[in-house]
């Protein structure tokens, strides 16, 4: 009676459960397992502790709009299963976010030169960075192989360092999990989570009201100073200055916006990196890339033609 009693109890109160939810958070349409590669990245990214200051959990309050297009839902995480019979696998939700949330870095920051250089020094790209280096995950090689990744390290961060570095495979493999955390958009009529406590943005008066609604400065903040630096030098050997750039100063904002929105790679011959297709993948909108077209042809001593939303709007739509 006993056992009887226990079978029929776990059945209701816990397996049945258990079958419904699995039910209801099948993994989302588009979403896909890790690889091999990505699995060991995760694997470094638990040893190395990067949980205690990163969350993957967008959650559905306004101030986390800007970690995600939507909030996050049980089905993403319905691919994170069993490592083995013995262990289970850590969804690494985490719960502190000393720095910014990564459950969609994958697309915010696509660039893998961009990771690397910023696990062997945060600081080489974001100037005020209080993460930790990661300098272990890198070696440093006289003569390196054809088919290693050599960091172009700007002068001040190598620490004295004379040979060349060069990404180690925990680096790639951390990496490649980072790049491979995006967040999958959920299938069509599937309700999306809506963003809950949302600032009224509608300036009053003050100097707020006379604010453009389109701030080029803050837009190019958002979308490109990770890489070209707030000061528009970019990072020697890795991202180009756009200060007295040809590109940037060309009446002709064409080829300008086609960088924007499709990326480049016309400079990897000069030791640059590849620019991802930034503007496509952050959904950027004709106004707003005009707005970033400005900022760049008229800050740091830049000084050309403005360009209109209009004018950007029809060289977009000649790029789909
Ligand atoms: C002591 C806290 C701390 C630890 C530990 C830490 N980070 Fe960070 N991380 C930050 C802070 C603060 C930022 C924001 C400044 C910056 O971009 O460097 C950041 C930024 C990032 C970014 C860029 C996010 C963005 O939105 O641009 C990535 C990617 C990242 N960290 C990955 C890692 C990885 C991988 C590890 C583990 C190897 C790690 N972090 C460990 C604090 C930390
Ligand atoms: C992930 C890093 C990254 C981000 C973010 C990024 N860029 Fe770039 N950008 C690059 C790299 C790398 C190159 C050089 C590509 C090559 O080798 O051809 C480049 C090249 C350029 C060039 C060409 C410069 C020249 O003189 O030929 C322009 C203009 C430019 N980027 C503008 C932007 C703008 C505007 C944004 C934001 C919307 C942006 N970039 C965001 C990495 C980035």
């Amino acid at each position: 009676m006993a056992l009887l009693l226990f079978v029929t109890l776990t059945l209701f109160v816990a397996i049945m459960p258990a079958l419904d939810v699995q039910n209801n958070n099948a993994p989302l349409p588009g979403s896909r397992r890790l690889s091999r590669l990505e699995t060991e990245g995760k694997g470094i990214f638990i040893a190395e502790g990067c949980v205690a200051c990163h969350t993957q959990q967008v959650r559905n309050i306004d101030m986390d709009k800007i970690f995600g297009p939507r909030p996050g839902v049980a089905a993403d995480y319905a691919r994170i299963t069993r490592t083995d019979v013995w262990r289970n696998t850590a969804t690494l939700m985490g719960s502190e976010r000393t720095g910014p949330d990564l459950t969609n870095i994958g697309n915010r920051q696509p660039s893998a030169d961009w990771h690397l250089l910023h696990l062997f020094n945060p600081r080489s790209v974001v100037s005020v960075s209080v993460m930790p280096s990661y300098e272990w995950l890198f070696q440093v090689k006289e003569y390196p192989f054809p088919e290693d990744i050599v960091l172009n390290v700007p002068d001040e961060f190598k620490k004295g360092i004379t040979g060349k570095i060069i990404a180690s495979k925990q680096a790639l493999a951390l990496v490649a999990y980072l790049r491979s955390l995006k967040q999958i958009p959920l299938p069509d009529g599937r309700q999306v989570p809506v963003f809950l406590y949302g600032k009224d943005k509608t300036p009053v008066a003050g100097p707020g009201a006379t604010k453009p609604q389109f701030d080029g400065a803050a837009l190019y903040a958002a979308n490109c100073q990770a890489c070209h630096q707030e000061n528009g030098k970019g990072l020697p050997g890795a991202f180009p200055p756009l200060v007295g750039s040809e590109l940037v100063l060309n009446p002709d904002p064409e080829v300008q916006i086609t960088v924007i929105m499709k990326g480049y790679n016309g400079l990897v011959s000069k030791g640059y990196g590849i620019m991802p297709a930034v503007g496509t993948n952050n959904n950027l909108k004709p106004e707003e890339v005009a707005a970033i077209v400005n900022h760049e042809r008229s800050s740091w001593g830049n000084n050309s033609r403005h360009v209109t939303a209009a004018e950007a709007k029809k060289i977009m739509d000649s790029l789909k």
